[in-house]
């Protein structure tokens, strides 16, 4: 492969580029009506088509074309666009020019007349990040833009764009790909190459590439040039990414407090050169997705549990034994809940069977802890949560989805219960962070009131505990004697 794919693939006209419908139509119908604005900032994630949507605009304002259907893509202007060597087409990355020197070699640039079209196009790539002057001296020449020049500024963070630019600007939002629209476009390149495919194995990729085109491309082509092909077992092997097996195998034995089991599973993953931390986030990944399609809270408490253990991961030594002294603590604590109403369905289990057949086999349940749930307020609580989410702050959404959020007596804020100690603590901890989304979104911040209740662990029965105890001390970890309080100290070497 000589060229690099996504360059290959770069759509050459509106019609190949794939969703921003409201960007395309918008970009037509101005450039029909000839009302074409000095200044527009294109704002979207990265690998969204930006630079792409640019570089067609300008072919569309500079073709040259007799027919009205633009850009033709076969005239002199067109393929200079497309080559990058079109002499009034300019691109700037303003990451790696950032300061005053290049926007006044633009400014006094954009004095002279176009020299092969009609109009001269100056593209900025990430122009959030110019100096300060080199943003004045922008404002300056945006305040009186010479005719017959297009400003398209490029960002990726428009929060770090002063209002005086943007209130000069026409803005377009990129909106970043949904898991379909990136699984039609890599079947189009894939079958293009003729590289034989499964649509599985296009999903997954969509799904890593989370929205970006560009991101997606790339993954495909690391697949092909790491093993060659482009089945599901490829994608997997080249991502790191765990068999369900491993993933419902870990969350049975997890959500069912089977010590052997997770250590089984421990030693399968070492074993097979796995990571646990792919494991934890894997896990996590699957219990959202459980939790977003059937509304299981039971799943939160368990993504909270996870994520616990993913933290302490990343800074342990000792990975296998903090993986393991972790997960079984924490499952035991699960079952400090005593309501875990769920099954656990597993292939092998129920071989055929309706419920177990795709392979989403682990199905977790565990209902509310306290009775307190009808007084879950359905209005701006769970506008919050739903932004939560949708914005991926995880941690934030688990946190506050595993307390009781109501709206105050008063109505000004919203207050969280939480009875479980970590989760009262970590919500204490990010509080400045939820108060400022909260009253951003719901015009209400939050304030926590603590209900005192036993730790889970304390709440463990005595062969539970003797469990616990023994195998810390197997391990060779010392506790610090309350069971609820467990310090993990690895000793080094
Ligand atoms: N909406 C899209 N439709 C089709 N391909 C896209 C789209 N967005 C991005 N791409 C692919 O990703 C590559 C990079 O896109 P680009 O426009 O440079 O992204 P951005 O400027 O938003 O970071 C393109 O060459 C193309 O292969
Ligand atoms: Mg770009
Ligand atoms: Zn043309």
């Amino acid at each position: 492969m000589s060229e690099v794919l996504y360059r290959k693939y770069r759509p050459k006209n509106f019609n190949e580029l794939v969703g921003q419908d409201q960007v395309k139509e918008i970009l037509n119908k101005s450039f029909e009506k000839g009302s074409v604005s000095h200044a527009y900032i294109f704002s979207g994630s990265r690998g969204t088509g930006k630079t792409t949507s640019a570089r067609i605009f300008a072919k569309m304002l500079n073709c040259l074309s007799e027919s009205s259907e633009k850009p033709c893509g076969i005239c002199q202007s067109c393929l200079a666009i497309d080559t990058s060597s079109h002499l009034d087409v300019i691109e700037l990355d303003a990451a790696s020019y950032r300061g005053i020197d290049e926007i006044r070699k633009i400014r006094d640039s954009a004095a002279y007349r176009p020299i092969m079209g009609r109009y001269k196009i100056y593209i900025i790539d990430e122009f959030h990040m110019l100096t300060r002057e080199a943003f004045n001296a922008l404002l300056k020449t945006l305040e009186e833009p010479p005719e017959r020049v297009v400003f398209v500024l490029a960002t990726t963070n428009i929060e770090k764009v002063p209002e005086t630019i943007l209130s000069r600007c026409q803005i377009f939002t990129f909106k970043t790909l949904s898991e379909e629209e990136i699984v039609l476009y890599l079947e189009r390149i894939a079958t293009s190459e003729s590289f034989s495919f499964s649509k599985d194995a296009l999903t997954r990729i969509a799904r890593a590439a989370r929205g970006g085109m560009r991101d997606a491309v790339n993954l495909m082509e690391r697949v092909v040039a790491f093993t060659g092909s482009l089945d599901d077992q490829s994608v997997r092997l080249t991502l790191g990414i765990l068999p369900d097996e491993v993933i419902s195998s870990f969350l049975a034995a997890f959500s069912g407090v089977d010590p052997n089991r997770l250590l089984k599973v421990s030693k399968d993953i070492l074993d097979e050169g796995l990571s646990y931390e792919s494991l934890l986030e894997q896990s996590i990944d699957f219990l959202k997705e459980g939790y977003v399609k059937n509304m299981m809270r039971g799943n939160l408490q368990m993504i909270s549990s996870l994520w616990e253990i993913l933290k302490e991961m990343k800074y342990a030594e000792d990975k296998k034994a903090v993986f393991e002294v972790m997960t079984i603590l924490k499952s035991f604590e699960l079952t400090g809940l005593k309501e875990i109403t769920g099954e656990i369905l597993e292939k092998s289990d129920h071989e055929g069977t309706a419920v177990a057949k795709k392979d989403t086999q682990v199905k977790v349940e565990v209902l509310p802890r306290s009775t307190g749930g009808e007084n879950v307020s359905r209005g701006p609580a769970e506008i919050l949560l739903d932004h939560l989410y949708e914005k991926d702050f995880t941690l934030l959404w688990v946190l506050l989805g595993l307390s009781r959020i109501t709206l105050s007596e008063d109505g000004e804020s919203l207050s969280v219960d939480s009875d479980d100690g970590f989760v009262a603590k970590l919500i204490e901890e990010k509080l400045d962070m939820i108060n400022g989304i909260s009253t951003e979104i719901v015009g209400k911040p939050v304030s926590i009131s603590r209900n005192k209740s036993p730790k889970a662990l304390e709440s463990l029965d005595k062969d539970q505990r003797a469990y616990v105890k023994n195998f810390m001390d197997v391990l060779g970890l010392s506790g610090n004697g309350a069971l609820g309080e467990f310090k993990i100290e690895i000793e080094e070497d």
